[in-house]
């Protein structure tokens, strides 16, 4: 096609004016509103463009081919020519001038360089490029618009600085989808020592990527090498930029930031579908928001809340559940001291997205065991790291102050070194922290967590107050217990008790997660089990179905180590007292966790060791010794545990079972069922197909001799847990004690004293 239109645009030059297809502008050609200009391989298109219902125009390139106008670069983005008279030409000195009806320049782009015979093209790559007739290296164009991205990464296009003469290219994004003009959303690389791509809402950072690492960003997994394109990273001297090319050529793809939806996008055009397609999409989740877990705060999103510690570290802020409190961060559990270096450790940590390096330092001649020298004879070096992971490791990476924005990625090769007193490597061992803090709510936080104790809330109800669901601003769901207001505990009693079950930690007992003190407001926060509580399972005929033998099993092994913990592991040596199928609640995954622990201790009233004048308990459960005497020990737990056991194999409660040829309960039942031998008639009906006989009748076995009358009998926890796992030969239980539905001569009198824990769930 030839030239098809003349422009006027002064008295004395006459330009002409290229139409679609035809290969550059030139001196004497220049590209009109209403033309195009295609690259050779027809992949791009330079021409104008409206947005919206807009009459504005801009000069722009996009994709020939798809038929979604997908535009990827602007010229005049802050600068609209408002009708359709723009053109596109070379003035005579040589630069590229955007012109528009009125002869203002609406944009323009110039070499420094002294220029012969420009031409302008328009590459494959998409590039616009502003060159000298025979110059065909890329070193020497005088201008390209690879240098000035708009919102949108191309192959073959640099990101980042050329530090000789301090130049940078970013992407921004556009204001809105009908608006090209610069919006807030940017992203590029900051020149720290330890380069990383940012992202910003204007001056602040939004997210980071974490540093290179020779194979990809520590913390940006997408952005790595894949089948579809490769990532080059360079960082020297002269220049530090992150570029990426195809490897099948017949991809098409492209990373765009968006201001609307706030996000960094990795497309890809399917042609099949006509569409794009996100490859990866930034960021993924909450973790990704710029240090939201404050200094030495690992944002975890499998956990709950998604901040956490790092291991040596405790939340500063107690209130820290609190979402707005995130950012505070976590201070040391114990504190460094710098002067002696003997007392200077550093713990390694795996799988870590690296810290800022706004300020840190690189060698990369220096090996690990240098870097770690470097750091310890600084005391503002707080980790170290190998810069760059390939080879096994090399170079040398350290940071100085808070370690911030740290999030927990799965696949990070790249282990860091935290300076820790020297101690602390051996603290934590098996979770119990000294200086743990709990986080104290507010009685707002909770009141709006619970929808303000909405009976819709209520989980259930106790004798030492009533359980709500609640779910905190971050999406956590907690089980609230509102201790009723007749404990006379003073604060500080209170808040000591509290403290003490905090330290109370094992897997198979529920966690308790913070407190909360207001006016005559005495609260619990603990974690929330969703499956309820174990006896709204056994005892239920339709639910039974569901905890098959090795289920149950389970569930017996968890209490029975978190029973142990309790008796023996634990620093405290808790006695239970109330131990019973509505207070071993089931997580996510079914396992049992113990409940109501340290209750009857902190909040159980009145109390000498081992004896109590106000029996708390739930009889049904209760060691003979305890329900008359008031006589409690481990062995008084052991018992309840005894019946447990019973009822998770039998499917029955101890009280109100009634066997239709013996008015015994539970326990009397099923003695004389064993000593006759007629133990598969005890079984719940549910298991007979499911269950290893000889496992539930060493779980059986193991019950009665929990059972046994008297308390010095009775096996402790230790002794029953190595039981359940071993095949050695039991000892042969003594008649069990009658348990105080039957016998207790004080039940009369004392039963307005009961505490009936729960009815349901906490
Ligand atoms: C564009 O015009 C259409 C039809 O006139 C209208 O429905 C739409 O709201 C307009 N959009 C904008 C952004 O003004
Ligand atoms: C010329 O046009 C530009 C863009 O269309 C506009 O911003 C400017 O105000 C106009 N100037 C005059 C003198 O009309
Ligand atoms: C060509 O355009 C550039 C950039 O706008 C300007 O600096 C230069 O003076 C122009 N040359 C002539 C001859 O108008
Ligand atoms: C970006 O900054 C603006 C203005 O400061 C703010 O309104 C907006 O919420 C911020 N967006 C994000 C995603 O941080
Ligand atoms: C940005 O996102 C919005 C909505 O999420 C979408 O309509 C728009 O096309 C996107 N812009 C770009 C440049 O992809
Ligand atoms: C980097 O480390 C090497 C090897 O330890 C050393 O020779 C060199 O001086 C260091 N460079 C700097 C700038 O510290
Ligand atoms: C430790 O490093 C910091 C940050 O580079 C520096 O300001 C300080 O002088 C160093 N201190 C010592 C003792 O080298
Ligand atoms: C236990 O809870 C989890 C998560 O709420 C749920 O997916 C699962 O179905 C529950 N299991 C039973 C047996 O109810
Ligand atoms: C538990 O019982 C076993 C066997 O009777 C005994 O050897 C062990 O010392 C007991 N453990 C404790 C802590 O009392
Ligand atoms: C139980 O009753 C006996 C006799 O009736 C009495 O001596 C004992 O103190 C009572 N125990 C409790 C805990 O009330």
């Amino acid at each position: 096609m030839g030239i098809f239109a003349f422009l006027f645009l002064s008295l004395f030059i006459f330009y002409f004016v290229i139409s679609d297809a035809a290969g550059r502008i030139t001196q004497s050609q220049a590209l009109s509103d209403g033309t195009n200009l295609v690259s050779k391989n027809e992949g791009f298109v330079l021409g104008f463009f409206s947005t919206g219902n807009s009459t504005n125009r801009y000069l722009g390139i996009w994709y020939n081919n798809i038929p979604v106008r997908t535009v990827v670069c602007v010229a005049n983005r802050r600068n609209p020519i408002r009708d359709s008279s723009g053109v596109l030409m070379l003035n005579s000195s040589g630069s590229l001038v955007l012109l528009s009806q009125n002869k203002t320049i609406a944009w323009s782009a110039s070499s420094t360089k002294e220029v012969g015979s420009p031409v302008v093209d328009l590459l494959d790559s998409g590039n616009l490029v502003l060159r000298e007739e025979n110059e065909e290296n890329p070193g020497s164009y005088l201008w390209q618009s690879f240098d000035y991205p708009t919102d949108t990464w191309l192959p073959g296009m640099k990101l980042g600085w050329d530090l000789r003469t301090g130049f940078e290219r970013r992407l921004t994004a556009w204001k809105s989808p009908d608006d090209p003009s610069p919006g807030e959303l940017s992203c590029g690389i900051v020149l720290t020592n330890y380069p990383e791509i940012v992202a910003k809402n204007g001056s602040k950072k939004l997210g980071r990527t974490g540093p290179w690492n020779g194979v990809g960003f520590s913390g940006a997994l997408g952005l790595k090498a894949n089948q579809i394109y490769d990532y080059n990273f360079v960082s020297n001297n002269d220049e530090v930029y992150i570029m990426y090319h195809m490897i099948k050529n017949s991809a098409i793809t492209r990373a765009v930031l968006n201001q609307t939806s706030y996000l960094y996008e990795r497309d890809i055009w399917v042609e099949a579908d006509k569409k794009w397609t996100t490859f990866i999409s930034t960021p993924k989740d909450k973790c990704d928001s710029y240090n939201l877990c404050g200094p030495y705060g690992n944002c975890i999103i499998s956990e709950s809340p998604i901040c956490q510690c790092l291991e040596g570290f405790k939340p500063k802020s107690t209130e820290r559940w609190n979402p707005d409190n995130w950012a505070k961060g976590c201070v040391r559990t114990t504190e460094l001291s710098c002067e002696d270096k003997d007392k200077i450790g550093f713990v390694k940590f795996v799988g870590l997205k690296l810290p800022d390096t706004t300020y840190s330092w690189v060698n990369k001649s220096m090996n690990l065991n240098e870097c770690r020298v470097k750091c310890l004879n600084n005391c503002s070096c707080m980790a170290y790291s190998n810069s760059d992971i390939r080879d096994g490791g090399n170079g040398c990476v350290i940071w100085y102050g808070d370690l911030i924005d740290i999030i927990q990625v799965a696949a990070s090769e790249q282990d860091l070194y935290i300076r820790m007193p020297a101690s602390e490597k051996d603290q934590n061992i098996d979770g119990q922290n000294e200086d743990l803090e709990l986080p104290l709510f507010s009685l707002a936080t909770i009141a709006m967590a619970t929808n303000k104790f909405s009976s819709n809330n209520k989980l259930g109800e106790g004798g030492f107050g009533l359980v709500y669901k609640g779910i905190l601003a971050d999406g956590q769901e907690i089980a609230v217990k509102r201790l009723s207001q007749n404990s006379r505990q003073g604060l500080s009693e209170f808040k000591n008790e509290v403290m003490s079950i905090a330290k109370l930690q094992h897997r198979n007992l529920v966690r308790l997660l913070g407190y909360c003190i207001e006016g005559e407001e005495k609260i619990l926060i603990y974690e929330y089990m969703p499956n309820g509580s174990l006896d709204s399972f056994i005892f239920d005929q339709m639910r039974s179905n569901i905890l098959g033998w090795s289920m149950r099993f389970n569930i017996i092994c968890g209490i029975a180590r978190g029973l142990l913990y309790l008796h023996e592991d634990s620093r405290l040596r808790i006695i239970h007292r109330d131990l019973k199928a509505s207070n071993i609640l089931l997580d996510s995954k079914m396992n049992p966790k113990i409940s109501d622990f340290g209750m009857a201790r902190s909040f159980g009233g009145d109390q000498t060791e081992g004896n109590t004048n106000r029996v708390v308990g739930t009889y049904g459960y209760m060691a003979p010794e305890y329900a008359i005497d008031g006589l409690f020990s481990i062995k008084s737990d052991v018992f309840s545990f005894g019946i447990l056991l019973l009822e998770i194999i039998c499917g029955k409660k101890n009280r109100g079972s009634f066997h239709p040829e013996y008015s015994l309960n539970l326990v009397g039942h099923a003695w004389k069922s064993w000593k006759e031998g007629r133990m598969l008639e005890l079984i719940d009906t549910c298991l007979k197909d499911s269950c290893i006989l000889s496992e539930l009748e060493r779980c059986l076995h193991i019950s009665f001799l929990c059972l046994q009358q008297h308390h010095e009998d009775r096996p402790n926890m230790s002794f029953v847990v190595m039981m359940l796992h071993s095949e050695s030969l039991l000892q042969e239980p003594k008649e069990p004690g009658k348990t105080s539905s039957s016998s207790s001569k004080n039940q009369s009198s004392s039963i307005n004293e009961i505490t009936i824990t729960l009815l349901d769930g906490q």
